[in-house]
């Protein structure tokens, strides 16, 4: 019997472990956070989101990249409540929303209460001390507006991009070793 529960146990954490923990957006939503539609996750949803997932939301089609934090309680009451003891079992929360069609770039970090607009890119290893309108590029600490996403496309330029997107990275390798020799002579 003992053997039996055990094997029942660990193809519980066996599941668990599979279906959930390796898949960050499943996981994210079973600690609390709400994501919407077509999101990525390319990191830890346990130090990304924190100890308040649940005062978190993203839309549809965002990308939290590798690095990102988010945080949600106000780590400055640590000296308020000595400054002012009859704080001294306080908190301070706030909320976070991400709209929809977001990039949160490399190592950025989320403040509590931000609200971020819907087509949006933040760039990499920006803090977002405030919120975000629509169709903005912001970077930098504190991050301040860029550019325009539309500025954004307009500046694309069709020879720096490749039909590479569903490759994996043996095969995107391959193929900018064939399109592009000169990347990869000595
Ligand atoms: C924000 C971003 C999209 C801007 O791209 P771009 O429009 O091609 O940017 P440019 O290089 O033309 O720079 C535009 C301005 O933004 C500034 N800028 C660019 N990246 C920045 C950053 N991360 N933080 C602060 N400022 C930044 C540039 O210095 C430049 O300022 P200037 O006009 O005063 O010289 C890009 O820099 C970025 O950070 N992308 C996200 C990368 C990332 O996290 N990838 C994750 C992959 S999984």
């Amino acid at each position: 019997m003992k053997y039996l529960i055990k094997a029942f146990w660990l193809r519980i954490k066996a599941f668990w472990w599979v279906k959930i923990r390796r898949n960050p957006v499943v996981f994210a939503r079973q600690l609390g956070v709400k994501v919407g539609k077509g999101c990525q996750i390319l990191d830890d949803p346990l130090p990304v989101f924190g100890t308040e997932p649940w005062l978190i939301t993203l839309g549809d089609n965002v990308d939290i990249t590798a690095g990102v934090r988010f945080l949600n309680h106000e780590g400055g009451m640590w000296c308020a409540r000595v400054l002012r003891p009859e704080l001294k079992d306080y908190d301070l929360f706030r909320p976070i929303k991400v709209g929809n069609n977001v990039m949160v770039g490399f190592r950025s970090l989320i403040m509590p209460g931000v609200t971020i607009g819907n087509n949006v890119i933040i760039a990499g290893h920006s803090v977002v001390t405030r919120d975000v309108a629509d169709g903005m590029v912001v970077g930098g600490v504190p991050a301040k507006p860029i550019s325009t996403v539309e500025r954004f496309m307009s500046n694309l330029k069709q020879e720096e991009l490749f039909p590479t997107k569903k490759m994996n990275i043996a095969q995107k390798r391959a193929y900018l070793q064939k399109e592009r020799p000169e990347w990869f002579a000595n």
